[in-house]
């Protein structure tokens, strides 16, 4: 027999995914829209499809949700099809819950109405889960109102534990939190989140803003174009963009371009490593403005080169930012008369025209085929 170890990893193993998705494909007017999409979301686990305007998250939420229908591609809940080859259940029989970003309530109805309007089974029953959803979003009392009698913020919460009382096996958010002011936004996707987590459902959350997914996201897969280009948890898709697109994706980035030459690219900064790039191939060395480190100009030298910094490069300051966590500035750099932005904690508002030393973080750079 094996040890009780491994067969609860085993076990684990065999666990289908809650949500699996393989190679979701769909095209309008031979316009391919999605192509070849494929994720899994465990239950409890929140994946954020992140990307840009008009690249196919929307689509391959609907498509997921029943109300668009994939030209090819298997969608599973529970291991079981709910779209494939032989199956295509309509939206309700799926056991999924939607949120969109015009969560419109029923006017007509009470809070506790809205709530209640998906539920099934006796009144008790009913009123027993309303409330318990009510007290989650934190709208205890609340149920007697009417939506318009609500800020922008509770009707929010009051569509999150509408979609949530049927208790759905996969919640399907698409931009849920667009509609709210910023101030109210932060508040309410951390209360989201609780309650998401509580009710242990697994969620795929649709947005454009990566501050959004790497607040939100267990997972990130990053879509462009129709595809994902790249899946992982938040830190590892920030820190490890696959390419030049992706790490612009997260952050402004300052890229220095050279030639590989025997895994060795000189640049103004000194030489990088580039391994894996052809003698003669252009490289893009792509920096975030807070892994650029600032040193003072002293009579025309700056400071010596260092293993981790490499060669110092000088510039003279353009403009200096302050944004309230940091201060961004940009320089216009004595090598080629190239802008490059520099991100620093805190108050650093230097002058314009004044000669400032740039280094590059060696562990903290990326090197990509130019593009
Ligand atoms: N029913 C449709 N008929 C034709 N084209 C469509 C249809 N639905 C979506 N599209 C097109 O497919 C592309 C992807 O749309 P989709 O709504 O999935 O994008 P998105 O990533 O959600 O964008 P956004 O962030 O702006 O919401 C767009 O170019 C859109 O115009
Ligand atoms: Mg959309």
């Amino acid at each position: 027999m094996p040890p009780a170890s491994e067969t609860a990893a085993s076990a684990l193993l065999d666990t289908p995914h809650r949500l699996e998705v393989t190679g979701l494909t769909r095209a309008f007017a031979a316009r391919a829209v999605v192509s070849d999409v494929s994720l899994q979301v465990a239950a409890g686990q929140v994946t954020c499809l992140l990307g840009p305007s008009g690249c196919g998250k929307s689509t391959t939420l609907r498509m997921i949700a029943g109300v668009e229908t994939p030209d090819n591609g298997r969608i599973q809940i529970d291991g079981h099809d709910v779209f494939g080859p032989s199956a295509n259940l309509p939206p309700e029989a799926r056991g999924v819950g939607l949120m969109f970003q015009d969560f419109a309530l029923f006017p007509h109805l009470t809070v506790a109405g809205n709530v209640a309007f998906g539920l099934a089974g006796d009144k008790a029953a009913k009123m027993r889960r309303v409330d318990e959803l009510l007290e989650k979003v934190n709208l205890s009392g609340f149920g007697v109102k009417h939506p318009h009698e609500l800020s922008g913020g509770e009707q929010q919460r009051v569509a999150l534990a509408r979609a949530l009382a049927p208790r759905p096996r996969v919640m399907l958010m698409d931009e849920p939190f667009s509609g709210l002011d910023n101030r109210l936004r932060d508040g309410i996707r951390d209360a989201t989140l609780a309650v998401l987590k509580a009710e242990g459902a697994a969620v795929l959350l649709v947005t454009h803003e990566p501050e959004e997914a790497m607040r939100m996201a267990d997972e990130i897969a990053l879509m462009r174009d129709g595809r994902i280009v790249q899946r992982g948890a938040p830190y590892n898709v920030y820190n490890a963009p696959v390419d030049r697109a992706a790490a612009a994706f997260f952050s402004d980035i300052n890229v220095i371009r050279g030639i590989s030459k025997g895994a060795l690219t000189e640049t103004p900064f000194g030489a990088f490593l580039t391994p894996g790039h052809l003698d003669g191939a252009e490289v893009d060395i792509v920096i975030r403005p807070q892994h650029l480190k600032i040193d003072f100009d002293r009579a025309g030298r700056g400071p010596y080169p260092t293993m981790s910094e490499g060669t110092p490069a000088r510039g003279t300051v353009l403009r200096a930012r302050y944004l309230g966590h940091a201060s961004l500035v940009e320089f216009r750099m004595d090598f080629d008369g190239s802008v490059l932005t520099a991100s620093v904690p805190g108050v650093f508002l230097p002058k314009a025209d004044t000669p400032l030393w740039l280094m590059i973080r060696r562990d903290r750079c990326y090197v990509f085929p130019a593009c």
